[in-house]
């Protein structure tokens, strides 16, 4: 890494961050308050919803892409949730007399859109962002956890400062090409895994673990290929773990 600033440079940028961030703090303490009470939804914890989704009929049974519901993932910060209109493209023909799509019919009759519980949040003072991680080929489930396996949804991890850290100073440990087809655009790769295990393929170790939502603990090659990964794609490492990254 060159060295960019002088160590008097440093100083003031040190300096200059301290105040920058001496008055927002106040707004983030004021923050904390309200979004570490109560409401705050467990790790784990399914969520009581108007009416009871199921990732796992959707996704796993039917093969239905992410991105049909989530449309906005890969191109924007939010991911969002789909409109009525979007479930009534299925079910204006199939489970028509379901009871438990009630809500549904009511909500398309009406225009009134269903008031689904929000379970993964982040608080006002941070910015996060789908797409960019998306590009890099993370998994929706190294967040969110085995969504497939949800018949309702749960929360895969608590987003703590300190477990957004954890990747962003360690990038590489997160980036790999998938030995299945290392050409392929990192943000399909994402998107595959889930058919690959509808349609019964063996999935390499990696792909494994990123299904299950858990640590991925990468060998010393992979981790080598992660660290060519940011150099290819100009990963500002540094930048990564800068305060005004995620707090703007
Ligand atoms: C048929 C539509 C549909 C598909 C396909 C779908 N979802 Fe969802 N998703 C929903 C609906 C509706 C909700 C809100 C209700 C709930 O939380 O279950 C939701 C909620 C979520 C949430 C929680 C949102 C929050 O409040 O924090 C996550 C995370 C999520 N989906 C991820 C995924 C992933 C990953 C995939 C692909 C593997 C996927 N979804 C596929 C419809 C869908
Ligand atoms: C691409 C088509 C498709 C879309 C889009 C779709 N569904 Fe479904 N849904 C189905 C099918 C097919 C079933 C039956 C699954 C089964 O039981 O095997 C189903 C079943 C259900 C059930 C269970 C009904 C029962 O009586 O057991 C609920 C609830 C449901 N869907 C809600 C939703 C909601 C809410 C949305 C919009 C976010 C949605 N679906 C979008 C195809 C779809
Ligand atoms: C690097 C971690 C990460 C990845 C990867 C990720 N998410 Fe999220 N997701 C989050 C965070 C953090 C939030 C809360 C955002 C907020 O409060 O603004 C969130 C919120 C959501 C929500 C709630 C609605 C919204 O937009 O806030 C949905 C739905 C969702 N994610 C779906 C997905 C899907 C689908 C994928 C994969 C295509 C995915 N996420 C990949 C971290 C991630
Ligand atoms: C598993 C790894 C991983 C996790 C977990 C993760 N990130 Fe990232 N994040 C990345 C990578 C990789 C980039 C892209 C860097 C690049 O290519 O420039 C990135 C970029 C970002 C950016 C920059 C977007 C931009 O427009 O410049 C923000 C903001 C961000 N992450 C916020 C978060 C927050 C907040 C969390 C926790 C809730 C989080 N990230 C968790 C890997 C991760
Ligand atoms: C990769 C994203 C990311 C970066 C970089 C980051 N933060 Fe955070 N920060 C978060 C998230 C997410 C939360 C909310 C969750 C939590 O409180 O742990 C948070 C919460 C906080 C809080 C609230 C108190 C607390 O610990 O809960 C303070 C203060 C804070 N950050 C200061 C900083 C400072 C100072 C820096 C730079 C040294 C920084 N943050 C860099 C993501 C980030």
């Amino acid at each position: 890494m060159p060295q960019i600033f002088s160590k008097k440079a440093n100083t003031y940028s040190r300096v200059s961050l301290f105040c920058l961030l001496a008055l927002p703090a106040g707004a983030i303490m004021a923050g904390m308050a309200v979004t570490r009470g109560p409401a705050q939804t467990n790790v784990g914890m399914p969520l009581d919803q108007p009416v009871p989704f199921s990732h796992k009929h959707h996704v796993e049974e039917l093969g239905i892409d992410c991105r049909y519901c989530h449309a906005s993932v890969e191109t924007s910060a939010k991911a969002g949730v789909p409109t009525t209109e979007t479930c009534m493209s299925c079910h204006a023909h199939i489970w028509t007399n379901s009871p438990l799509l009630e809500p549904v019919r009511k909500s398309y009759e009406t225009g009134v859109p269903i008031k689904w519980q929000k379970i993964n949040k982040v608080p006002e003072f941070v910015y996060f962002d789908h797409s960019i991680h998306i590009a890099r080929g993370i998994n929706c489930n190294t967040c969110h956890g085995p969504i497939q396996d949800m018949h309702i949804t749960w929360k895969g991890q608590y987003f703590f400062m300190r477990w957004c850290l954890e990747c962003h100073r360690e990038p590489e440990k997160y980036l790999y090409v998938n030995p299945r087809d290392p050409d392929k655009d990192p943000r399909q790769k994402a998107f595959d895994l889930y058919s690959l295990n509808k349609y019964g393929e063996d999935l390499t170790p990696i792909e494994w673990r990123n299904l299950e939502g858990s640590d991925l603990k990468f060998s010393k090659d992979q981790i080598a290929e992660g660290e060519k990964l940011v150099e290819k794609w100009g990963v500002k490492v540094k930048q990564l773990t800068d305060c005004w990254t995620c707090h703007r």
